[in-house]
């Protein structure tokens, strides 16, 4: 079957959001809300909450035609079927995984049956009523742990450390090899860096379950009192001042980079050129639609230490962080940031906020919401 057409108004096109509910699909949905995309979102709720969904209407104003949102899960094949079925899907944004690495060790059946299996049912269901339109949530881990900086996307994925790792690096691969034997398929492999901040009205933002395990969480936690100190994990790294060095980008900026992607699928912006660094780039439909894979980190090209953001969340909040140096956490990497030149040249897409910014949309939003959306 041909597949779907991007080329036209956003008003036109229905995105679906499998994920959506989460802490980067949520944000993404009010960037398309926004422009007048309508978005339906699929969410097992297992790492998420139905608020968010609320939350996104408060701001975006969108009604039920705008939004809608199925509560699923995406190894549900019948309801998927269902979804495609009474919802005419233009392309699908995937954000619906599992994503907590060391859990991942801990249970990797689990990981793979849910990350990939579930995208294959997804994708799979997808194919039979003609949307072959994905972009895909991917991660900087895919350059694997001795990749130089700045990763470039032409660079070969690396060995991953992990199964969460690996569930990204195989379906990369996975939805290549689709494009590979069926030049109708549109792909957009999206390598996130660190995502952290929130949406600037306080109203949605990340919402962990449990103890922290990631910088930014953890860090705003501990801002509220609701955890005692920081542990930070080494010191003695390569770094000027010795603890680790990630390029964080604020998740308003991440989900902007997605509908920038949509608009390159679509043909809408981009050079038209073959564009290499790691992307296959095939023929183009007569509506301008393009075909084939695009790789693109979504970073801001600038490293910053633990301990710069501990610096920059306490002028956000106003106090002191309290923090204990520990030992190195094992897996971590000393240095980690994008090549951003990419996106910038394809995608027209450049990372507009700084730390501090970050921090303090982070900050509005767990002195807000010290419980998350549980109140
Ligand atoms: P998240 O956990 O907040 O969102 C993922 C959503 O998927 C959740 O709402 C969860 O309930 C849902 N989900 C999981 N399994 C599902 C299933 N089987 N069926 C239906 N829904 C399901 O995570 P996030 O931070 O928003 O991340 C979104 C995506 O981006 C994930 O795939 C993640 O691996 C990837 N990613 C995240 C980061 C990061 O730092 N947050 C970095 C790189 C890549
Ligand atoms: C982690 C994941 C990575 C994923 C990325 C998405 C691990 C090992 N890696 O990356 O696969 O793609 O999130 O954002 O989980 N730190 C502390 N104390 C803490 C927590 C973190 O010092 O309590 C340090 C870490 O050592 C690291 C930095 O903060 O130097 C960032 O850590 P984190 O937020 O967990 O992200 P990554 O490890 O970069």
């Amino acid at each position: 079957m041909a597949n779907k057409e991007l080329n036209k108004k956003p008003e036109e096109l229905t995105i679906l959001l499998p994920g959506g509910a989460g802490y980067i699909g949520s944000h993404t949905a009010v960037e398309l809300l926004d422009r007048g995309y309508k978005v339906v979102i699929v969410d097992n709720l297992s790492n998420s909450s139905k608020v968010a969904i609320d939350r996104i209407r408060q701001i975006t104003g969108a009604n039920d035609e705008q939004l809608v949102f199925i509560e699923a899960d995406i190894l549900d094949r019948p309801a998927m079927d269902k979804v495609f079925t009474n919802y005419s899907v233009d392309a699908i944004i995937m954000f619906a995984g599992l994503k907590a690495v060391g859990e991942s060790t801990q249970k990797p059946l689990e990981y793979y049956w849910n990350n990939v299996g579930g995208a294959l049912t997804l994708f799979d269901v997808a194919r039979e009523h003609g949307c072959k339109n994905v972009i895909f949530s991917s991660s900087a881990t895919v350059y694997g742990e001795e990749a130089q900086v700045p990763f470039t996307e032409e660079l070969e994925r690396g060995k991953t450390t992990n199964p969460y790792g690996e569930t990204k690096a195989m379906l990369e691969r996975i939805l290549t090899d689709f494009y590979l034997a069926d030049d109708e398929w549109s792909v957009v492999l999206l390598r996130y860096f660190n995502p952290i901040g929130a949406h600037e009205s306080g109203l949605i933002g990340e919402d962990p379950k449990g103890i922290p395990n990631n910088l930014l969480p953890y860090v705003a936690q501990v801002a509220t009192g609701k955890l005692k100190e920081l542990g930070v994990f080494g010191n003695d790294y390569p770094t000027p001042d010795g603890t680790g060095v990630r390029d964080f980008i604020h998740v308003v900026d991440l989900a902007v980079g997605h509908v920038k992607a949509l608009e390159w699928m679509a043909g809408k912006i981009g050079t038209g050129e073959p564009i290499g660094r790691g992307s296959y780039q095939g023929p183009v439909s007569e509506d301008g639609t393009r075909h084939g894979v695009g790789v693109f980190n979504l970073g801001t090209g600038k490293g910053t230490s633990v301990l710069e953001v501990v610096a920059a969340f306490e002028k956000a909040c106003g106090h002191k962080i309290p923090y204990a140096i520990k030992d190195r956490r094992p897996g971590d990497i000393a240095v980690c940031y994008a090549a951003c030149d990419k996106a910038r040249d394809e995608l027209g897409w450049v990372a507009q906020y700084d730390i501090a910014r970050m921090c303090e949309d982070t900050w509005r939003w767990q002195s807000g919401n010290p419980n998350g959306y549980e109140g």
